[in-house]
């Protein structure tokens, strides 16, 4: 079978770029994990989430955690095995075969290029806020996705700020300037310091009262709201790719993925508790656009609200670096695989970055984010990651039959187990997305079965 054909999971071990410094150490994993993580679904989604749930979001915010958790296991084993950028996708192609990695290669398209015009609509929201906190006002209908009405019943156009934000992320990544350590981690400190400044001055504001009911729609609407907040926790992941720079990653992995991903939940599950008692929940659907920093304007707190709204823009701006930078590696990794053309990974001699796809995938992405409304982006990108999730935690079930002596450096816990609760979330997650979300991701998977089918079956390195 062609199609299921492998890499050989030793020759990939021994090909790994023996150069890059390992330099890495838990805390820079903390770091960059938090960097990668929190962003529009903490600033935003929760809006949209309290809608759904309630004041019981608080929960959605701990079973999103959860299926994360488990699937970090897998992912910290894998990256301790295969200790090569390139993340899933390589993972896949060394146990599921070919067109599973091409179609986590897909599928993780969805999670990087989406998700930067996803984060640049939650931008555009608080970038918005922070204009009319200063008595600038954009019109309405450039501020708002095509055909959608806003507040003051405009139809939407086309999402100006959103599209420029991309098209500066993109300028910066395609002449090569990566945010530096340095600057991600003034970053996560910036974004933690205005989450927690939310939380120390909104918490006086809580009434209980807001809280009763604390399930106004029961628990299908935490789960439902459970899938619209994975959002937040996208992006450890990316801690993962950090393998070979990780001194010690057998240890320093593991404890960076799970002690950011606790970090975050902590926080999320304050913030969440703290906007749902402050503001009664219904009231969300006038501030979906930027509920964080509309919880503390509503209680008059209108200076602490323009330091949050500049938090969150300066936060969410990272998101997108590293999302970008994740879709231009991935794609590189898959063109030099023959799997898609080979423009996608023409390194440009002057800036040493793959120009050309950057500005595909930057414009791609850009015209998506002005175009199209939060809540459709976000359920893409999260049923784009949770697919790419289940077949990581399926390739550690298999790879453990299969090549059971390769040296594991971390290894999963309570294998069977904890692979199949991360399947089984997963899973219980894209369940409780929307119907047309699902048919929305079998279109694009029909796609990537084209390009695969006419392109790169015949194109793969694997036919040498
Ligand atoms: N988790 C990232 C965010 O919320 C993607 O923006």
């Amino acid at each position: 079978m062609n199609i299921l054909r492998k890499k050989d999971i030793t020759t990939v071990i021994s090909q790994k770029h023996t150069k890059l410094k390992k330099s890495m150490n838990t805390f820079d994993l903390v770091f960059l994990g938090i960097g990668a993580i929190i962003g529009t679904g903490i600033f935003v989604l929760t809006g949209t989430g309290a809608l759904k749930a309630g004041p019981g979001l608080m929960l959605s915010f701990v079973i999103a955690a959860l299926a994360c958790l488990f699937t970090a296991l897998c992912y910290a084993e894998f990256a301790s095995m295969v200790p090569i950028s390139g993340s899933a996708y390589t993972y896949t192609y060394t146990t599921l075969g070919e067109i599973f990695a091409f179609i986590i290669g897909w599928d993780l398209a969805l999670e990087y290029m989406l998700g930067v015009s996803t984060v640049s609509v939650g931008w555009s929201g608080y970038f918005n806020s922070l204009l009319v906190g200063l008595g600038i006002h954009i019109p309405e209908q450039l501020t708002a996705p095509l055909g959608v009405t806003t507040a003051n019943n405009e139809k939407g156009i086309f999402n100006l700020p959103a599209f420029i934000i991309v098209m500066l992320v993109t300028t910066l990544i395609s002449i090569g300037i990566r945010e530096t350590k340095k600057v991600n981690n003034i970053m996560v400190f910036i974004k933690v310091a205005v989450i927690l400044l939310f939380i120390v001055v909104a918490i006086f504001y809580v009434k209980p009262d807001n809280l009763t009911p604390f399930l106004p729609y029961g628990f299908s609407g935490v789960f439902a709201a459970a899938a619209t907040v994975f959002f937040a926790f996208i992006g450890f992941d990316a801690v993962s790719s950090s393998a070979e720079e990780t001194i010690n990653p057998a240890k320093t992995m593991p404890k960076g993925i799970i002690i950011s991903l606790v970090i975050c939940t902590i926080l999320y599950v304050c913030v969440s508790l703290i906007m749902t008692g402050v503001v009664p929940f219904k009231m969300f659907a006038q501030y979906e656009a930027h509920p964080i920093s509309a919880v503390l304007k509503y209680t008059n707190q209108n200076w602490i609200s323009g330091v949050i709204d500049v938090g969150a823009i300066l936060g969410m701006t990272t998101v997108m670096l590293v999302m970008l930078y994740g879709q231009t590696r991935v794609a590189y990794a898959m063109s030099k695989d023959g799997l898609i053309p080979k423009v996608f990974s023409i390194v440009n001699n002057k800036t040493n970055t793959p120009f050309i796809a950057t500005w595909i995938f930057g414009i791609s992405a850009g015209l998506l984010g002005a175009l199209f409304s939060i809540e459709t982006l976000s359920e893409m990108v999260s049923i784009g990651t949770l697919s790419a999730f289940i077949l990581v935690s399926v390739s550690i079930l298999i790879l453990r039959k299969t090549a059971p002596n390769i040296d594991r450096k971390f290894k999963c816990p309570l294998v069977p187990i904890v692979p199949l609760l991360s399947i089984f979330f997963c899973a219980f997650l894209i369940l409780n997305l929307d119907v047309t979300t699902w048919i929305r991701f079998v279109v694009w998977l029909i796609i990537g079965f084209i390009i695969y089918f006419s392109f790169s079956i015949r194109n793969s390195k694997l036919n040498a």
